[in-house]
């Protein structure tokens, strides 16, 4: 059994406009990176994290990754010590998913480093402990995507059902990160907690037909069902240039634009790389015009979730 073990987990795009709390949608890049290694201490320890300036918690209890493993270990029954060392790629606060990566490549690498008792989507729910600790509220919107890949669609939280929705070959997803940071409490708070009975039929029909789009390979109808009237009116004050940001996104190749997660990213999905490319320079170009720096990355589909890398 080997020692030591360095996991990806990607990114991924929660809500999927009209999906919200029900979709995730994994990318390809970026992603965290957790190395782990066993050792004789009896102790979940974090030895180090790259890449956070300082700002995630050293203690195993309250950090993403640490909660996964010491979750899986519990259930398990084991008392094994295991030191994480966590190379945070993916900015804090910023709607791709970033607690959750870490979380599920924690997950993985250590069922995988214990010889792996257990299937991969029954990690789900240590990564799914892991947000509740960081976010006040356990989501699968970005674990489950981050774990499996691909396109999720969470019908039920407890007990867990989840669907895999397949994915047209050519659907590139662009993601664009403004330098200013949302915490997903922040962006919950200015959300109603009831709905009209006409936004509802709105969205369900939207989130059923982005799912038919999805199994139809229908790009059109992909378009026009990214589309949410519960989440994104409120939030949309949150993003700076929100609304010329989406107009100018649309008018370049996207077939849809939303914000990703509770944002700040901006998401839009797009036919091809050609297309994904040229909309994500135009909104960055949006957000330089204000003066906001910004990221942009272009991606396929992920499908294979997170994956250990060879060291
Ligand atoms: N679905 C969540 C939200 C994303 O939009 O608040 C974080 O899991």
């Amino acid at each position: 059994m080997s020692k030591k073990i360095k996991v990806f987990a990607p990114a991924s795009i929660g809500n999927v406009s009209c999906g919200f709390d029900v979709l995730g949608l994994a990318v390809t890049q970026p992603g965290d990176v957790v190395e782990i290694s066993l050792n004789d201490s009896g102790q979940v320890t974090i030895q180090s994290i790259l890449g956070d300036e300082g700002r995630l918690p050293l203690e195993a209890a309250k950090n993403t990754s640490g909660v996964a493993v010491i979750e899986f270990l519990k259930s398990i029954q084991s008392n094994q010590g295991v030191s994480i060392t966590l190379h945070k790629n993916l900015p804090l606060g910023s709607g791709m998913g970033s607690s959750a990566a870490s979380a599920v490549a924690a997950a993985v690498g250590i069922n995988e480093l214990m010889g792996s008792p257990l299937k991969k989507i029954d990690l789900l729910p240590f990564a799914m402990e892991a947000e509740r600790v960081a976010c006040g509220s356990a989501h699968a919107d970005n674990a489950a995507p981050s774990l499996l890949g691909g396109l999720i669609l969470i019908r039920e939280n407890h007990p867990l059902d989840i669907i895999e929705i397949p994915t047209p070959k050519e659907l590139f997803c662009v993601l664009v990160h403004p330098h200013i940071e949302v915490k997903t409490r922040d962006a919950r708070s200015v959300l109603k907690q009831t709905i009209s009975l006409q936004d509802g039929i709105t969205q369900w029909a939207n989130t059923a037909a982005l799912v038919a789009g999805m199994m139809k390979e229908d790009y059109e109808l992909i378009g026009r069902s990214l589309v949410d009237v519960v989440a994104e009116p409120l939030r949309a004050d949150l993003i700076p240039s929100f609304n010329k940001v989406k107009q100018t996104a649309l008018k370049n190749g996207a077939l849809g634009c939303g914000i990703s997660g509770s944002g700040p990213t901006v998401f839009c999905l797009c036919k091809g790389r050609a297309e994904a490319e040229l909309a994500g320079q135009s909104i960055r170009d949006v957000f330089l015009n204000i003066s906001l720096e910004n990221e942009v990355f272009v991606s396929e589909v992920n499908r294979q979730g997170a994956y250990a890398l060879i060291s």
